[in-house]
């Protein structure tokens, strides 16, 4: 976080916009999750899903996005294979069976910003990366629930990395959760590991994006020529779960979670 950059207090009004757009993130993610089967391209995905927000009405946040001068993005979605971690371009690859992939996906609407992801199998997997995929997806939880007011910043990654090292896991460090709302990255930056206790108390009306990225191996990552794809440098699997999630009196409040999703 940019130093006297502040965190935003969402007002009543924007977490009403918030809490639509959250709505419609997860109801289409898993409208995306329903069709990542074998034999599919993750091109395939990425068209569902931008033909899903123009029915609705909606933008993409990630399309054409490029923070400091990279290549724009060029889908609407993100499709992570296996070792790729996060940011995966989706293209002609087909899913195969024993396949992970993470399916990352934005929504824009008048502004403002929902943000989440998801892990799951292409038809059975083994029993490794099955447990990667609940542990990743259990310290996604973890880290929710220190969401609630009077914690302090840093208990959110504390949790996160205990669940992950506590299997040996390597916590990805490169990239982190952010703040979210009239953009898609506002600080803080959500760091997935650190000692607890740290930086500034959590508040009613603040909405972060938690994304814990956790590998089999190293947490060590490599960015492919693409200048996009993110995959763990010694090849092994990792799994990505994410939640825009909004801190309030009662504690945390998970926006893009519906009936069914993750
Ligand atoms: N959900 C990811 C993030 O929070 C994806 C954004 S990268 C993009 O960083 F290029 F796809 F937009
Ligand atoms: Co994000």
């Amino acid at each position: 976080m940019a130093i006297g950059e502040r965190i935003a207090i969402k007002s009543r009004r924007e977490i009403e916009l918030m809490r639509d757009i959250g709505h419609f993130t997860a109801e289409i993610l898993l409208e995306l999750r329903e069709r990542a089967r074998p034999g599919v391209t993750t091109a395939t995905l990425d068209e569902y899903a931008a033909r899903a927000l123009e029915k609705r009405g909606l933008t993409s946040p990630f399309l054409g996005y490029a923070p400091g001068g990279v290549a724009p993005y060029p889908a609407v979605l993100c499709t992570s294979v296996n070792d790729e971690i996060v940011h995966g371009i989706p293209g002609p690859r087909e899913l195969r069976e024993g396949d992970i992939i993470s399916l990352d996906f934005g929504v824009e609407l008048r502004g403002w910003h929902g943000d989440s992801a998801v892990t799951i199998a292409v038809g059975g997997i083994d029993s490794e990366a099955k447990k990667l995929i609940e542990t990743t997806h259990e310290a996604l939880d973890e880290g929710i629930a220190q969401m609630v007011p009077g914690n302090r910043l840093s208990d959110i990654g504390h949790a996160v990395e205990c669940r992950a090292t506590k299997e040996g896991y390597g916590v990805v460090e490169q990239f982190v959760g952010h703040g979210i709302g009239r953009r898609m990255h506002e600080p803080p930056q959500v760091p997935n590991y650190g000692r607890p206790g740290r930086g500034p108390r959590l508040k009613p009306g603040m909405v972060f994006a938690i994304e814990p990225m956790v590998n089999i191996g190293s947490e060590r990552v490599r960015v492919l020529d693409d200048e996009w794809t993110a995959v763990t440098a010694d090849g092994s699997l990792s799994a990505h779960f994410e939640h825009t999630v909004l801190i309030t009196d009662n504690g945390p409040e998970v926006l893009t979670r519906i009936e069914g999703s993750h």
